[in-house]
């Protein structure tokens, strides 16, 4: 099956993890302060080098390209604007736009303005009409600069990570806590789905879910099954329920297959290894599991943009062939009836991977962090030629 010549091919970014020197955010805060964890600093310097970076994404054939604005930046005190980083972010969208590019913008990507952190984060009753606040001025301000806007990143990776594993600032383990945030960011959603759309009736307003394809490890298994249907249903499909009615398109991020297995003596769930190939950071590579979320999506009827997928590979060994049997994934889910209309690869560059720091490389292009030189790497052109074998 050949994608038609409007099918959207570019890669994705997120503030944080490229721009450097995010120095208002939390988790600036929290790498300064906590020992063991690796700081961002200068990231991949993308702040002052965008032109250059999208110059090579135009050269490499992308016609897409997804990035966050960093709220801590535009609200570095609560209720302030600060029009330095409104005018720069204007010239990144317009320097998008003089490519050609289809623009995707995150508005919530991790991070948080450190005094929205403060007042208690996602846990605050407020928070949603504090980030609805902050999305009204920005669609109020690019209007007609952003063709898709992605309201919050994988909410069930922050809240889980956040709020139930301790992994991430602010590093709480609290049951209650997490149902508050996941009940809080589905209202931030809802909220700046309407803030957007009254501003431009027309807007394609969604989010970047993460979604896991699960496998039960015995088929016949009923508890097997169980536990497979339940974790789908709140990983995956819970957050969907809980906005639904709020998205234009659903916007998918894929990485992960998880085969489950229940034990009964004594009572656990475990995943069982992955045995086919993984990435540098063990990420299991299977590419029929993109077609398995995408299939799944189905239900929304609702256009389908793959938001995140890609792999650490500083060798570069394995990402020609991960690219393009993740664009076959989704063939199939289109020969099934799936309305999939763009891929955006993670990620452009090379970045800062939140506690996993720099050594995870999941950049088409190569950063040498010490003199932030960018190095196209060979699979970069495997995904041009197969985007110039559509147009
Ligand atoms: C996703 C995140 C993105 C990046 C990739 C590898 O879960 O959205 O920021 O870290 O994983």
């Amino acid at each position: 099956m050949e994608q038609s010549p409007t099918f959207l091919y570019g890669a994705s970014t997120s503030a944080h993890q490229v721009e450097g020197n995010n120095v208002h955010n939390d988790w600036w805060a929290w790498e300064q302060s906590t020992s063991g964890v690796v700081r961002s600093g200068n990231a991949v310097g993308h702040y002052a080098r965008y032109k250059e970076d999208f110059a090579l994404a135009q050269e490499l054939g992308h016609n897409a390209h997804r990035l966050s604005i960093e709220w801590s930046r535009i609200e570095p005190t609560a209720g302030v604007w600060n029009r330095k980083a409104v005018e720069h972010y204007r010239d990144v969208l317009e320097d998008l736009r003089s490519r050609g590019m289809t623009v995707f913008v995150t508005l919530h990507h991790f991070t948080n303005p450190v005094w929205f952190a403060e007042r208690g984060g996602w846990e605050n009753e407020e928070a949603s009409e504090l980030f609805a606040r902050y999305v009204t001025f920005i669609a109020q301000q690019f209007n007609g600069l952003v063709d898709f806007w992605v309201t919050i990143n994988e909410p069930m990776v922050y809240v889980l990570q956040s709020y139930w594993f301790a992994k991430w600032p602010p590093q709480k383990k609290s049951f209650f806590g997490m149902l508050r945030v996941i009940r809080n960011m589905a209202r931030g959603h809802k909220l700046a789905y309407r803030a957007i759309h009254l501003v431009d009736a027309d807007a394609q307003v969604g989010i970047a879910k993460h979604l896991v394809a699960y496998l039960p490890e015995h088929k016949k298994q009923w508890d097997d099954k169980f536990i497979v249907a339940l974790e789908d249903w709140w990983f995956n499909r819970r957050f969907f329920s809980l906005t639904s009615g709020y998205h234009d398109y659903i916007g998918v991020n894929y990485y992960f297959t998880r085969k489950k297995r229940v034990h009964v003596f004594p009572p656990s769930v475990s995943n069982i290894p992955w045995e086919g190939d993984r990435s540098d950071i063990g990420w299991p590579i299977r590419p029929e599991g993109l077609t398995h979320v995408l299939l799944k999506m189905k239900k929304h009827n609702l256009p389908v943009y793959v938001t995140e997928n890609g792999l650490a590979d500083s060798k570069d060994a394995h990402r020609s062939e991960f690219i393009r049997s993740h664009l076959r994934a989704v063939e199939k889910a289109q020969a099934q009836g799936v309305d999939v209309r763009g891929y955006m690869h993670w990620s452009l560059l090379d970045n800062f991977e939140w506690v996993d720091g720099f050594e995870p490389r999941f950049g088409l292009i190569g950063v040498d962090l010490k003199t932030m030189e960018r190095t196209v790497r060979p699979s970069a052109y495997v995904y041009k030629a197969i985007i110039e074998q559509v147009r």
